[in-house]
């Protein structure tokens, strides 16, 4: 089943545990925090600090995004302030499989996140050990940009691997997911979609959130019935 997963990088600071309640009333089922150290990625956010806050909040899985560098200094931290999934980055991680490791040591689900111009195909040795990829649909390190329309392919081919491969990691997508990109993504394949100002700028987070699951859902049922068909086809 598809998840809407809003991330509160585009809520309002000052008052996040309404801002989450309120995406959660309107069906979000993760939240996904961005972690952001001024050095990988060109903004500063926040920090375990904040992942402990908000653990006191919300019962919901926090999914945290790090983009930052030398992550393993922060896992332990991060799993003390109640994080239950960590994503980093393939591009700053010179050790990739023994920070994934390290994240499944302290009880937390590992993840993985490329950026848009990186292959999938450089994650085929660590696909058997994560929870979830992360696709970039935008370049790390803002709300509010323009989805990049060449991440469909991506989240095709990582629905085609797994397959493929016979494994269950889920996709996850995150940038410019908005009210007309997200039925396209999900047709692609991915499960888990991330949406920050799409949920969060209206002033919304409720209304926004249900109308977004909502089409996703539906493109969800499309998807089952297009490979309800062509499997069908290929048993004739
Ligand atoms: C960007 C972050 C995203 C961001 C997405 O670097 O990783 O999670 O919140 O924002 P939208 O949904 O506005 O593109
Ligand atoms: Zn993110």
């Amino acid at each position: 089943m598809v998840e809407l997963v809003p991330s509160i990088l585009s809520a309002d600071f000052s008052k996040l545990a309404v801002e989450i309640e309120a995406a959660e009333r309107g069906g979000g089922s993760v939240i996904h925090i961005d972690i952001m150290d001024g050095h990988f990625v060109p903004n500063l956010t926040m920090g375990p600090p904040v992942v402990k806050s908000l653990r006191k909040v919300t019962s919901l899985p926090l999914d945290c995004h790090l983009m930052i560098d030398n992550a393993d200094k922060f896992i332990a931290e991060f799993a003390e302030a109640g994080a239950n999934w960590i994503a980093v980055h393939y591009e700053a991680c010179r050790h990739l499989h023994r920070t994934l490791q390290l994240i499944a040591q302290h009880g937390m689900e590992p993840a993985v996140v490329i950026n848009p111009a990186t292959r999938v195909d450089f994650l085929i040795e660590v696909l058997p050990m994560v929870h979830h990829v992360l696709v970039m649909s935008v370049n790390p390190g803002f709300g509010g940009q323009k989805f990049i329309p060449f991440s469909l392919d991506k989240i095709r081919q990582l629905a085609g691997l797994r397959a493929e491969l016979n494994l269950n990691y889920r996709i996850e997508v995150d940038g410019g997911v908005a009210h007309d990109t997200i039925a396209s993504v999900v047709e692609a394949g991915a499960d888990l979609l991330v949406a920050g100002s799409a949920v969060f700028d209206s002033g919304h987070p409720e209304r926004e959130a249900r109308v977004l699951l909502k089409m996703a859902r539906e493109a969800e049922q499309q998807r089952q019935g297009q490979n309800f068909h062509s499997r069908q086809a290929a048993a004739i």
